[in-house]
């Protein structure tokens, strides 16, 4: 049976805030959707990470959230694409690229180059 929770959504690039009855077996992004809002997204499939969130309050389930650390869930971050709500939630949209710098950014520009570039003359 289909249970309904109140997600609170502070859309911080905007300036906008979303108060939503949200379904436990529908995705919330899909959801805010349907209600009329926009959140950031891109792939819709949990693998980009545009569509975190930082959870304030309350519990999420997202099995799909392929691009998220289990390092970063345990922080408190969501995949709004492929998250359910599993109680009331408050939530806050992350800064722009804040997961995926702090998943990857730290590799950025760290390997030696070590190819030579050879002209047709040599
Ligand atoms: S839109 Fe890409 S992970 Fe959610």
């Amino acid at each position: 049976m289909t249970r309904y929770h109140t997600v609170r959504i502070n859309h911080r690039q905007e300036g906008k805030e979303y108060t939503l009855k949200v379904p436990d077996d529908h995705y919330i992004l899909h959801s805010v959707e349907e209600q009329g809002n926009q959140l950031p997204f891109l792939c819709r499939n949990g693998a980009c990470t545009v569509c975190a969130v930082r959870i304030l309050s309350g519990e999420v389930y997202q099995p799909e959230a392929v691009g998220l650390s289990p390092e970063l869930k345990d922080k408190g971050y969501a995949l709004l694409c492929v998250s359910y709500a599993r109680s009331c939630l408050e939530v806050e949209t992350q800064n722009e690229d804040e997961v995926y710098e702090i998943q990857f950014g730290q590799y950025f520009c760290k390997g030696e180059k070590k190819f030579k570039i050879f002209a047709y003359d040599d």
